[in-house]
Protein backbone atom coordinates (compact mmCIF):
# COMPACT_ATOMS: atom_id res chain seq x y z
CA UNK A 1 0.00 0.00 0.00
CA UNK A 2 1.35 3.39 -0.69
CA UNK A 3 0.13 6.78 0.38
CA UNK A 4 0.52 9.28 -2.11
CA UNK A 5 -0.30 12.75 -0.54
CA UNK A 6 -2.29 13.84 2.47
CA UNK A 7 -3.92 17.47 2.82
CA UNK A 8 -4.74 19.05 6.46
CA UNK A 9 -7.43 21.31 6.75
CA UNK A 10 -7.59 23.22 10.56
CA UNK A 11 -6.01 19.20 11.90
CA UNK A 12 -4.11 19.73 15.09
CA UNK A 13 -1.57 22.82 14.63
CA UNK A 14 -2.04 23.15 10.26
CA UNK A 15 -4.44 25.55 8.76
CA UNK A 16 -4.09 24.29 5.76
CA UNK A 17 -0.96 22.36 4.19
CA UNK A 18 -0.34 19.16 1.60
CA UNK A 19 3.06 16.62 1.33
CA UNK A 20 3.23 14.72 -1.19
CA UNK A 21 4.80 11.43 -0.39
CA UNK A 22 7.86 9.34 -1.64
CA UNK A 23 6.85 5.72 -2.06
CA UNK A 24 9.96 4.86 -0.39
CA UNK A 25 11.34 6.28 2.87
CA UNK A 26 9.88 10.07 3.90
CA UNK A 27 11.55 11.63 6.83
CA UNK A 28 9.29 14.00 8.43
CA UNK A 29 11.63 16.68 10.66
CA UNK A 30 11.86 19.51 13.11
CA UNK A 31 12.08 20.48 16.87
CA UNK A 32 9.78 19.52 19.17
CA UNK A 33 6.34 20.21 18.89
CA UNK A 34 6.02 21.38 15.51
CA UNK A 35 3.73 19.23 14.14
CA UNK A 36 5.56 16.26 13.20
CA UNK A 37 3.28 13.16 15.19
CA UNK A 38 -0.15 14.84 13.98
CA UNK A 39 1.30 14.37 10.47
CA UNK A 40 1.54 10.62 11.28
CA UNK A 41 -1.90 10.87 13.28
CA UNK A 42 -3.35 12.10 10.44
CA UNK A 43 -2.62 9.11 8.19
CA UNK A 44 -3.00 6.72 11.01
CA UNK A 45 -6.80 8.32 11.45
CA UNK A 46 -7.38 7.17 7.71
CA UNK A 47 -6.78 3.30 8.62
CA UNK A 48 -8.28 2.68 11.68
CA UNK A 49 -10.98 5.79 12.28
CA UNK A 50 -9.51 6.91 14.95
CA UNK A 51 -6.05 8.74 16.83
CA UNK A 52 -3.31 6.25 18.07
CA UNK A 53 -3.17 8.49 20.81
CA UNK A 54 -6.15 11.13 21.25
CA UNK A 55 -8.64 10.52 23.90
CA UNK A 56 -11.40 12.04 22.14
CA UNK A 57 -11.87 13.19 18.42
CA UNK A 58 -12.70 16.48 19.18
CA UNK A 59 -8.90 17.24 20.09
CA UNK A 60 -7.71 17.01 16.56
CA UNK A 61 -10.20 20.16 15.45
CA UNK A 62 -7.77 22.81 15.44
CA UNK A 63 -7.86 25.28 18.20
CA UNK A 64 -10.89 27.93 17.67
CA UNK A 65 -12.13 25.90 14.32
CA UNK A 66 -15.33 24.13 13.74
CA UNK A 67 -14.10 21.44 11.66
CA UNK A 68 -11.38 19.53 10.08
CA UNK A 69 -10.85 18.36 6.80
CA UNK A 70 -8.42 15.92 5.62
CA UNK A 71 -8.05 14.01 2.41
CA UNK A 72 -5.45 11.26 1.33
CA UNK A 73 -4.32 10.00 -1.96
CA UNK A 74 -3.36 6.04 -1.71
CA UNK A 75 -3.57 3.22 -3.61
CA UNK A 76 -3.32 -1.04 -3.09
CA UNK A 77 -2.29 -3.41 -5.43
CA UNK A 78 -5.38 -3.14 -7.10
CA UNK A 79 -6.72 0.39 -7.80
CA UNK A 80 -6.25 4.34 -6.65
CA UNK A 81 -8.06 5.44 -3.99
CA UNK A 82 -9.39 8.84 -2.26
CA UNK A 83 -10.58 9.07 0.95
CA UNK A 84 -12.15 12.58 2.43
CA UNK A 85 -12.54 12.55 6.41
CA UNK A 86 -14.36 15.69 7.94
CA UNK A 87 -14.10 16.07 11.65
CA UNK A 88 -16.26 18.10 13.82
CA UNK A 89 -14.70 19.92 17.05
CA UNK A 90 -18.44 18.38 18.80
CA UNK A 91 -16.43 14.96 17.66
CA UNK A 92 -18.92 13.98 14.92
CA UNK A 93 -16.99 12.04 11.91
CA UNK A 94 -17.80 11.21 8.68
CA UNK A 95 -15.59 9.47 5.74
CA UNK A 96 -15.66 8.99 2.47
CA UNK A 97 -14.15 7.26 0.02
CA UNK A 98 -14.19 7.56 -3.60
CA UNK A 99 -17.01 9.73 -2.77
CA UNK A 100 -18.70 6.78 -1.45
CA UNK A 101 -20.05 7.31 2.61
CA UNK A 102 -17.83 4.91 4.76
CA UNK A 103 -20.96 3.95 6.89
CA UNK A 104 -18.91 2.31 9.50
CA UNK A 105 -15.28 3.82 10.90
CA UNK A 106 -14.00 0.07 11.07
CA UNK A 107 -14.58 -0.53 6.98
CA UNK A 108 -11.60 1.70 6.48
CA UNK A 109 -9.32 -0.93 7.64
CA UNK A 110 -10.29 -2.55 4.67
CA UNK A 111 -8.52 -0.10 2.42
CA UNK A 112 -5.69 1.19 4.03
CA UNK A 113 -3.29 -0.31 6.23
CA UNK A 114 -0.38 1.01 8.35
CA UNK A 115 1.79 -0.12 10.87
CA UNK A 116 3.04 2.65 13.51
CA UNK A 117 5.64 1.96 16.27
CA UNK A 118 6.20 5.32 18.48
CA UNK A 119 8.77 5.19 21.87
CA UNK A 120 5.24 4.68 23.88
CA UNK A 121 5.00 1.57 22.27
CA UNK A 122 7.65 -0.08 24.83
CA UNK A 123 4.56 -0.02 26.91
CA UNK A 124 3.38 -2.80 25.36
CA UNK A 125 6.60 -5.05 26.78
CA UNK A 126 6.17 -2.40 30.41
CA UNK A 127 2.44 -2.23 30.74
CA UNK A 128 -0.21 -3.12 32.13
CA UNK A 129 -2.04 -5.94 30.41
CA UNK A 130 -4.58 -3.76 28.68
CA UNK A 131 -1.98 -1.88 26.53
CA UNK A 132 -1.17 -5.53 25.35
CA UNK A 133 -4.50 -6.29 24.63
CA UNK A 134 -5.28 -2.79 22.71
CA UNK A 135 -2.21 -4.09 20.23
CA UNK A 136 -4.09 -6.94 19.72
CA UNK A 137 -7.25 -5.56 19.63
CA UNK A 138 -6.07 -2.96 16.90
CA UNK A 139 -3.70 -5.11 14.73
CA UNK A 140 -6.63 -7.72 14.59
CA UNK A 141 -9.31 -5.43 13.62
CA UNK A 142 -6.99 -4.11 10.94
CA UNK A 143 -7.36 -7.41 9.43
CA UNK A 144 -10.58 -8.42 10.08
CA UNK A 145 -13.21 -6.31 10.61
CA UNK A 146 -16.15 -8.69 11.75
CA UNK A 147 -12.95 -8.56 15.48
CA UNK A 148 -13.79 -5.17 15.45
CA UNK A 149 -17.95 -6.14 15.07
CA UNK A 150 -17.62 -8.64 17.98
CA UNK A 151 -15.70 -7.30 20.68
CA UNK A 152 -17.91 -4.09 20.21
CA UNK A 153 -20.94 -6.68 20.98
CA UNK A 154 -18.88 -8.05 23.72
CA UNK A 155 -18.62 -5.38 25.37
CA UNK A 156 -21.62 -3.63 25.01
CA UNK A 157 -23.03 -7.06 26.54
CA UNK A 158 -20.25 -7.38 29.05
CA UNK A 159 -21.72 -3.33 30.55
CA UNK A 160 -24.90 -4.56 31.18
CA UNK A 161 -23.55 -7.94 32.75
CA UNK A 162 -21.62 -5.50 34.98
CA UNK A 163 -24.76 -3.56 36.07
CA UNK A 164 -26.86 -6.39 36.55
CA UNK A 165 -24.28 -7.58 38.86
CA UNK A 166 -23.91 -4.81 41.14
CA UNK A 167 -27.47 -4.78 41.10
CA UNK A 168 -27.57 -7.88 42.50
CA UNK A 169 -24.91 -7.60 45.30
CA UNK A 170 -25.80 -4.53 46.53
CA UNK A 171 -30.11 -6.29 46.74
CA UNK A 172 -28.31 -9.35 48.11
CA UNK A 173 -29.43 -11.75 45.24
CA UNK A 174 -27.78 -14.70 44.21
CA UNK A 175 -28.84 -15.21 40.88
CA UNK A 176 -30.89 -13.65 37.94
CA UNK A 177 -32.11 -15.31 35.42
CA UNK A 178 -30.92 -12.08 33.16
CA UNK A 179 -27.44 -13.39 33.98
CA UNK A 180 -27.69 -16.39 31.88
CA UNK A 181 -28.51 -14.33 29.18
CA UNK A 182 -25.93 -11.89 29.02
CA UNK A 183 -23.23 -14.93 29.74
CA UNK A 184 -24.91 -16.83 27.05
CA UNK A 185 -24.05 -14.03 24.52
CA UNK A 186 -20.67 -12.94 26.15
CA UNK A 187 -19.82 -16.43 25.56
CA UNK A 188 -20.51 -16.29 22.04
CA UNK A 189 -18.83 -12.97 21.33
CA UNK A 190 -15.91 -14.07 23.73
CA UNK A 191 -14.87 -17.25 22.07
CA UNK A 192 -14.97 -15.93 18.92
CA UNK A 193 -12.41 -13.56 19.95
CA UNK A 194 -10.29 -15.90 21.96
CA UNK A 195 -9.81 -17.65 19.06
CA UNK A 196 -8.87 -14.64 16.51
CA UNK A 197 -6.37 -14.02 19.42
CA UNK A 198 -5.05 -16.93 20.15
CA UNK A 199 -4.62 -17.32 16.29
CA UNK A 200 -2.61 -13.69 15.57
CA UNK A 201 -0.53 -14.59 18.33
CA UNK A 202 0.67 -18.55 17.00
CA UNK A 203 1.14 -16.48 13.48
CA UNK A 204 3.38 -13.10 14.54
CA UNK A 205 4.80 -15.40 16.87
CA UNK A 206 6.57 -17.37 13.81
CA UNK A 207 7.69 -14.02 12.68
CA UNK A 208 8.69 -12.30 15.82
CA UNK A 209 11.07 -15.01 16.50
CA UNK A 210 12.73 -15.30 14.03
CA UNK A 211 13.23 -11.46 13.49
CA UNK A 212 14.61 -11.06 16.87
CA UNK A 213 16.87 -14.09 16.66
CA UNK A 214 17.97 -12.22 13.61
CA UNK A 215 18.50 -9.07 15.19
CA UNK A 216 20.06 -9.68 19.04
CA UNK A 217 20.35 -13.96 18.35
CA UNK A 218 18.43 -14.33 21.61
CA UNK A 219 15.33 -15.77 21.99
CA UNK A 220 11.85 -14.89 21.97
CA UNK A 221 8.76 -16.15 22.21
CA UNK A 222 5.43 -15.16 22.42
CA UNK A 223 2.23 -16.33 24.56
CA UNK A 224 -1.01 -16.03 24.39
CA UNK A 225 -2.67 -15.77 28.38
CA UNK A 226 -6.20 -16.57 28.18
CA UNK A 227 -8.42 -15.68 31.20
CA UNK A 228 -10.82 -18.05 30.52
CA UNK A 229 -8.47 -21.02 30.39
CA UNK A 230 -10.46 -24.37 28.60
CA UNK A 231 -8.69 -27.32 26.33
CA UNK A 232 -10.79 -26.17 23.33
CA UNK A 233 -11.63 -22.75 22.82
CA UNK A 234 -15.68 -22.91 21.74
CA UNK A 235 -18.64 -21.59 23.44
CA UNK A 236 -20.12 -24.15 25.27
CA UNK A 237 -16.33 -24.41 27.42
CA UNK A 238 -16.51 -20.23 27.86
CA UNK A 239 -19.99 -20.71 29.07
CA UNK A 240 -19.46 -23.43 31.47
CA UNK A 241 -16.03 -21.20 33.04
CA UNK A 242 -18.69 -18.01 33.79
CA UNK A 243 -21.56 -20.16 35.24
CA UNK A 244 -19.19 -22.05 36.99
CA UNK A 245 -17.40 -18.21 38.58
CA UNK A 246 -21.18 -16.85 38.59
CA UNK A 247 -21.41 -16.78 42.56
CA UNK A 248 -17.75 -15.57 42.96
CA UNK A 249 -19.04 -12.83 40.31
CA UNK A 250 -22.72 -11.55 42.24
CA UNK A 251 -20.43 -11.97 45.48
CA UNK A 252 -17.81 -9.03 43.70
CA UNK A 253 -20.34 -7.19 42.07
CA UNK A 254 -18.51 -6.59 38.90
CA UNK A 255 -17.23 -9.26 35.67
CA UNK A 256 -14.06 -11.44 37.05
CA UNK A 257 -13.69 -13.93 33.83
CA UNK A 258 -13.41 -13.61 29.99
CA UNK A 259 -11.17 -11.47 27.08
CA UNK A 260 -11.22 -8.16 29.01
CA UNK A 261 -8.61 -9.94 31.62
CA UNK A 262 -6.66 -11.48 28.85
CA UNK A 263 -3.19 -10.92 28.24
CA UNK A 264 0.15 -11.73 25.80
CA UNK A 265 3.20 -12.42 27.80
CA UNK A 266 6.66 -12.38 25.52
CA UNK A 267 10.13 -14.02 26.69
CA UNK A 268 13.61 -13.19 26.28
CA UNK A 269 15.66 -16.29 26.80
CA UNK A 270 12.60 -18.08 28.32
CA UNK A 271 11.99 -15.31 30.95
CA UNK A 272 9.08 -13.11 30.76
CA UNK A 273 10.23 -9.95 29.03
CA UNK A 274 8.45 -7.46 31.46
CA UNK A 275 9.93 -8.60 34.46
CA UNK A 276 13.74 -9.53 33.51
CA UNK A 277 14.52 -7.89 30.08
CA UNK A 278 16.31 -4.55 30.07
CA UNK A 279 15.40 -1.45 28.17
CA UNK A 280 17.22 -2.10 25.28
CA UNK A 281 16.12 -5.77 25.14
CA UNK A 282 12.56 -4.49 25.82
CA UNK A 283 12.87 -2.01 23.10
CA UNK A 284 14.29 -5.38 20.54
CA UNK A 285 11.13 -6.71 21.50
CA UNK A 286 9.20 -4.29 20.62
CA UNK A 287 10.89 -3.63 16.86
CA UNK A 288 10.46 -7.30 16.52
CA UNK A 289 6.51 -7.30 17.53
CA UNK A 290 6.29 -4.29 14.75
CA UNK A 291 7.74 -6.07 11.99
CA UNK A 292 6.41 -9.15 12.49
CA UNK A 293 3.19 -7.63 12.58
CA UNK A 294 4.13 -5.41 9.60
CA UNK A 295 5.06 -9.45 7.72
CA UNK A 296 1.90 -10.76 8.59
CA UNK A 297 -0.20 -8.16 7.09
CA UNK A 298 1.96 -8.76 3.88
CA UNK A 299 1.07 -12.32 4.14
CA UNK A 300 -2.75 -11.86 4.83
CA UNK A 301 -3.16 -9.10 2.88
CA UNK A 302 -1.27 -9.88 0.00
CA UNK A 303 1.17 -6.30 0.65
CA UNK A 304 2.90 -4.15 2.71
CA UNK A 305 1.17 -1.83 5.00
CA UNK A 306 2.69 1.81 4.93
CA UNK A 307 4.65 1.82 8.12
CA UNK A 308 4.64 4.87 10.74
CA UNK A 309 7.89 5.31 12.74
CA UNK A 310 7.47 7.77 15.01
CA UNK A 311 10.89 9.32 16.43
CA UNK A 312 12.24 6.08 17.19
CA UNK A 313 15.52 5.89 15.23
CA UNK A 314 17.19 8.13 18.18
CA UNK A 315 16.59 5.07 20.36
CA UNK A 316 17.87 1.74 18.08
CA UNK A 317 21.98 1.82 18.62
CA UNK A 318 23.53 1.32 14.97
CA UNK A 319 22.93 -2.43 14.23
CA UNK A 320 19.46 -2.31 15.54
CA UNK A 321 18.99 0.88 13.04
CA UNK A 322 20.83 -0.74 10.19
CA UNK A 323 18.93 -3.75 10.43
CA UNK A 324 15.56 -1.87 10.47
CA UNK A 325 16.68 0.10 7.34
CA UNK A 326 17.28 -2.93 5.79
CA UNK A 327 13.89 -4.57 6.44
CA UNK A 328 11.85 -1.27 5.57
CA UNK A 329 14.13 -1.24 2.09
CA UNK A 330 11.18 -1.11 -1.04
CA UNK A 331 8.01 -0.51 1.64
CA UNK A 332 6.96 2.80 2.31
CA UNK A 333 7.83 4.40 5.44
CA UNK A 334 7.31 7.86 6.80
CA UNK A 335 9.55 8.65 9.76
CA UNK A 336 9.80 11.53 11.96
CA UNK A 337 13.00 12.50 13.82
CA UNK A 338 14.58 15.88 15.38
CA UNK A 339 17.99 15.54 14.12
CA UNK A 340 18.22 14.48 10.35
CA UNK A 341 21.38 13.16 11.13
CA UNK A 342 20.11 10.30 12.82
CA UNK A 343 17.93 9.36 9.54
CA UNK A 344 17.97 5.74 6.89
CA UNK A 345 20.70 6.73 4.33
CA UNK A 346 18.01 5.54 2.06
CA UNK A 347 15.52 8.35 2.63
CA UNK A 348 14.09 9.57 -0.65
CA UNK A 349 11.84 12.71 0.65
CA UNK A 350 12.32 15.33 3.45
CA UNK A 351 10.20 17.08 5.01
CA UNK A 352 11.30 19.86 7.46
CA UNK A 353 7.78 20.81 9.87
CA UNK A 354 7.95 24.06 11.49
CA UNK A 355 5.21 25.39 14.18
CA UNK A 356 2.05 23.72 11.30
CA UNK A 357 3.95 24.53 8.40
CA UNK A 358 5.47 22.11 5.96
CA UNK A 359 8.79 23.20 4.31
CA UNK A 360 9.48 20.55 1.25
CA UNK A 361 13.25 19.11 -0.05
CA UNK A 362 16.07 18.84 0.91
CA UNK A 363 17.42 21.45 -0.78
CA UNK A 364 15.82 24.13 1.61
CA UNK A 365 17.54 22.19 4.27
N1 LIG B 1 -6.25 20.86 18.34
C1 LIG B 1 -5.09 21.53 18.24
N2 LIG B 1 -5.07 22.78 17.70
C2 LIG B 1 -3.93 23.48 17.58
N3 LIG B 1 -2.73 23.00 17.94
C3 LIG B 1 -2.68 21.75 18.45
C4 LIG B 1 -3.86 20.98 18.63
N4 LIG B 1 -3.49 19.78 19.15
C5 LIG B 1 -2.16 19.84 19.31
N5 LIG B 1 -1.67 21.01 18.90
C6 LIG B 1 -0.27 21.44 18.90
O1 LIG B 1 0.50 20.55 18.12
C7 LIG B 1 1.82 20.54 18.62
C8 LIG B 1 2.31 19.12 18.84
O2 LIG B 1 2.41 18.49 17.64
P1 LIG B 1 3.18 17.13 17.52
O3 LIG B 1 2.95 16.66 16.13
O4 LIG B 1 2.79 16.22 18.62
O5 LIG B 1 4.68 17.59 17.74
P2 LIG B 1 6.04 16.89 17.34
O6 LIG B 1 6.59 17.70 16.21
O7 LIG B 1 6.89 17.02 18.56
O8 LIG B 1 5.75 15.49 16.97
C9 LIG B 1 1.83 21.26 19.93
O9 LIG B 1 2.40 22.52 19.73
C10 LIG B 1 0.36 21.37 20.27
O10 LIG B 1 0.06 22.51 21.01
MG1 LIG C 1 6.22 13.78 18.09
Amino acid sequence: MIVKSLSVANFRNYQQEKIDFSENTNVIYGNNAQGKTNLLEAVYLFSHGKSHRAKSDSELVRFGQDFARLTLEFADKDRDLKAVFYLEANGKKRVKINNVPITKLSMLMRYLNVVMFSPEDLDIIKGAPQVRRKFLDEAISQLYPVYLKTLISYHKNLAQKNNLLKKLRLAGKTDDDMLSVWNEQIAEDGSKIMEYRRDFVDAISRFASEIHKNISGEKLDLCYMPSVECDEINKENFLAKLNQGMAREIENGSSLYGIQRDDLRLYINDREAKIYASQGQQRTAVLSLKMAQMEHINETRGEYPVLLLDDIMSELDISRRQFLTEKIKGKQVIITCTDIEDETPDATAFFKVESGKIIKGMNEL
